[in-house]
């Protein structure tokens, strides 16, 4: 692939956020399983679905312009659920691992804000208003995610992991 213009760049970095997405939503139904709280466990499952539309909104950019999404992996993304899934090994306190689950989770978030951030301006310059609506709207998903596991860390789950240390 060669990066000979900016809308070379916006493909291949809309195609590292397909590929990113698509291991998210495997990834994300082992978090349900692994999360003890119930606020965290309805968090990754009303992501899913929200990873499931986000998805689709990229399938629509792509066939709009003509071009497949797939092609490329995420190595990124399948770095850090990785690391996800070696923390999900351990054995130790639930309230200890749901701490450790957000940890990983808004790691996951972080990466797709920086993404969907790039391509929704690389959309803008390039007059794709339609793209950079769908793009926006994604991010603005994604910040609102990492905003409610904040929330949940501190109203709840983090509070529960310190009574761990006594
Ligand atoms: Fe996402």
């Amino acid at each position: 692939m060669k990066l000979n213009s900016l809308n070379d760049l916006y493909m291949e970095e809309l195609r590292d956020l397909y590929n990113a997405e698509k291991q998210i939503t495997k990834a994300l139904p082992k978090m349900m399983k692994k999360a003890t709280s119930p606020e965290l466990k309805s968090a990754f499952e009303e992501h899913l679905e929200v990873t499931n539309q986000q998805i689709q909104r990229l399938e629509q950019i792509f066939e709009k312009m003509g071009k497949k999404p797939t092609g490329k992996v995420c190595k990124a993304m399948q770095g850090i659920i990785e690391e996800g899934e070696e923390t999900m090994g351990h054995e130790g306190d639930p309230a200890v691992m749901d701490a450790a689950l957000i940890a990983a989770a808004q790691r996951v978030e972080h990466y797709e804000i920086a993404g969907y951030g790039c391509c929704r301006t690389y959309a803008k310059m390039l007059g794709e208003t339609e793209a950079a609506k769908l793009l926006q709207q994604t991010l603005d998903e994604e910040e609102q995610t990492d905003a409610k596991l904040n929330k949940i860390a501190e109203s709840s789950v983090n509070k529960q992991a310190m009574k761990a240390n006594a």
